[in-house]
């Protein structure tokens, strides 16, 4: 993509799900536009604009501007755990955005600007944030979803009254959960009941609010201009063409963060270049621990298993100890990034003298990583991950084999498309013990290393093609 210079009127605003998994590709969307020559304001909740510009030096730029909008007050949803209360959490933070941010951003979407920056003329809006959504609707500025989880998630959510309708859901108690199952059109023969999202395992009834949930995730995709995932068409061959005759027109513009890389390089290189680089893929809502660097340079190649469930996802001290055996007792090198907040009743872990030692020998823990340096480097040869789609994408463009122990929601069909679509890594969902473990970590690094990692790096093939000049990209 070349920086066009354009004395186009077009002014973008975009305004994320406040939530790294989300603030990452769009602010990765925002650069890409404001290289481009279009005037781009990027919106955060002023929590979110704060830590930003704290860890990175977030500045306003010639064509893109940081803007923040008062932060919602969240509901008690009771605790971060597993079978937590997502939706009553959802509908309250949803509320509490829509009393408390709709008049600034309306401010920011009508406001006369001076200088050379025009009126926004359009927005695009995570699909996720419905307030985002509604409020440009009524001020009748045209808007652009974008969709931040995968495509193959987007439409499981679609299908839920059709899901109904076969009988799916709500699951029939003591159902089989390996069963495969009717509903998903264009995904026959490949979801079982455990791969569908798992707000579908919760849903006790038609009327149960996880149906509300899940219908509303769908249906601000269809009230949009278009749709954006942060995807490519390879990926999705079958699904996409299925995908794009009910919806409006999908683009799909990913992976987002080869096309902000090469941008930074190119800034490197042009010092004239006008919009200095801001790297989102390095920009953290957390604080980064480096020490990690010097113990993975020691590390022979594709040595190490590089451990990461992403921002959200929480384990219980059993899983905790669970993997952690299992990656000792597999005798692989490991880096672990254990965020702060990583596991629940975490005083109630014992570390044994055989943990201990294991980790000092061969292992190397640390709060957080910028994951996508560690993907990229040559010590890693593994990526046990809980399939975020953001993980998801950097692993496959690092061409990084996955064991994937998917946490909640998209997470499960993900990681089945890693596992029996994409075929560039196992799903361990549902399990935790240490001798699973081992053995996927045994059959990831040793016995079918060499299949995982050619057919890993011909998806990352497929990915770096797609973002190419001639690619399927398109915006
Ligand atoms: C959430 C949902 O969990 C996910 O399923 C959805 O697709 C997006 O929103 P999250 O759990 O944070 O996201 O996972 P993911 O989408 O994988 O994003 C995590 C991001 O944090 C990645 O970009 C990853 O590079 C970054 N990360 C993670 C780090 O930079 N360092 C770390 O140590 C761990």
């Amino acid at each position: 993509m070349e920086n066009t210079s354009s004395s186009s009127d077009a002014h973008v605003l975009i305004i994320p799900f406040p939530a790294q998994g989300h603030v990452t590709p769009m602010l990765s969307l925002a650069k890409l536009l404001s290289f481009s020559g279009v005037f781009t304001t990027f919106v955060n909740t002023e929590s979110i604009h704060r830590r930003l510009s704290g860890s990175s030096g977030l500045t306003d730029r010639r064509r893109l501007r940081f803007r923040a909008v008062p932060d919602a007050l969240t509901g008690d949803g009771g605790g971060n755990t597993r079978d937590f209360d997502f939706p009553s959490r959802f509908f309250n933070l949803q509320e509490s955005m829509r009393s408390g941010s709709t008049e600034a951003y309306k401010k920011l979407l009508t406001e006369e600007l001076i200088g050379e920056w025009p009126p926004v003329t359009c927005v695009i809006a995570d699909g996720i944030l419905d307030y985002a959504i509604e409020v440009a609707g009524e001020v009748g500025i045209p808007t652009l979803v974008f969709r931040t989880s995968s495509p193959c998630c987007a439409w499981a959510f679609a299908s839920v009254p059709s899901l109904i309708h076969h009988g799916i859901i709500p699951f029939p108690e003591e159902c089989d959960m390996d069963e495969i199952v009717k509903g998903v059109e264009g995904m026959e023969g490949i979801l079982r009941r455990r791969d569908l999202p798992s707000f579908m395992r919760m849903v006790k009834s038609t009327e149960d609010k996880h149906i509300k949930l899940m219908n509303g995730f769908n249906s601000k995709l269809i009230i949009g201009k278009a749709i954006i995932f942060n995807s490519f068409d390879a990926l999705d061959p079958t699904l996409l063409p299925i995908m794009s005759s009910y919806y409006p027109p999908i683009f799909t513009i990913g992976p987002l963060h080869i096309l902000t890389k090469s941008l930074n390089i190119s800034n490197e290189e042009e010092e004239e270049q006008q919009e200095p680089g801001i790297n989102p893929s390095l920009i953290s809502l957390l604080q980064e621990d480096r020490t990690y660097m010097t113990w993975l340079d020691n590390q022979p190649d594709q040595s190490v298993i590089y451990i990461s469930f992403g921002t959200v996802a929480v384990l219980s001290p059993e899983q905790f100890i669970e993997l952690w055996h299992g990656l000792i007792n597999s005798g692989h090198r490991f880096l672990w990034a254990v965020r702060e907040d990583l596991v629940k009743g975490k005083e109630e872990i014992e570390i044994t003298k055989e943990m201990e030692e294991g980790t000092k020998e061969r292992g190397c823990m640390v709060e957080w990583v910028p994951q996508e340096e560690v993907l990229a480097h040559r010590a890693v040869g593994c990526f046990l991950t809980h399939s975020g789609w953001n993980s998801t994408l950097e692993g496959m463009v690092a061409g990084v084999p996955m064991i994937c122990f998917p946490y909640f929601s998209d997470q499960m069909i993900n990681s089945r498309f890693v596992s029996e679509v994409w075929r560039i890594g196992l799903d361990m969902k549902d399990v935790c013990d240490r001798n699973i473990v081992e053995r996927m970590v045994r059959k990831v690094m040793e016995e079918s290393a060499l299949e995982l990692r050619s057919s890993t790096a011909r998806m990352a093939d497929l990915a770096r093609k797609s973002v190419e000049e001639n690619g399927t990209f398109s915006c």
